[in-house]
């Protein structure tokens, strides 16, 4: 079985890996429940919340990518399986079926409170071990506190 060389201590190896696992699994997550209620919402602002979930259906793919390769990069073999996600997701569960507009900007200005703390927490504990990580959480964090405004902006 080949192995990655890691450019990280073995203290700085453990803690990086574990946030960049943890931090893949919010995004795999994000992503699965931005395309759930992409499909299932209903109301009068069907149009608007149907197009925005995708823009964060994109923007958890793509970040998803980055934290995943670089887990890899690091010497830690990327965790995306379906399983893993159900099993230790913090993400609160989206109801199966239709779900109005407001309960959809309502379900998702709360999850992503918890998205971002736990984000944020991933960077700075990682702020030390590995720069680059720390940089590529950030970039996380960015993206889900605009996304965070765009949400409480539609709630009515
Ligand atoms: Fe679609």
């Amino acid at each position: 079985m080949p192995t990655i060389n890691s450019p990280l201590t073995d203290d700085a190896y453990k803690v990086v890996t574990e946030a960049l696992r943890d931090a893949l699994i919010d995004l795999i997550d994000l992503s699965l429940l931005g395309k759930q209620a992409h499909w299932n919402v209903v109301g009068p602002r069907f149009r608007t919340i149907h197009f925005q979930l995708d823009e964060v259906v994109d923007a958890a793919r793509k970040h998803a990518d980055i934290v995943a390769e670089r887990s890899a990069t690091v010497g830690s073999p990327a965790d995306g399986r379906a399983e893993t996600i159900a099993r230790d997701t913090q993400i609160t569960r989206l109801d199966a079926g239709w779900i109005r507009d407001d309960d959809v900007v309502a379900a998702f200005t709360g999850l992503y409170e918890g998205l971002i703390a736990r984000m944020r927490q991933r960077a700075q504990d990682v702020e030390q071990a590995d720069p680059v990580s720390n940089n590529i959480l950030l970039d996380v964090v960015e993206e889900l506190e605009k996304q965070y405004w765009m949400w409480q902006a539609e709630r009515s």
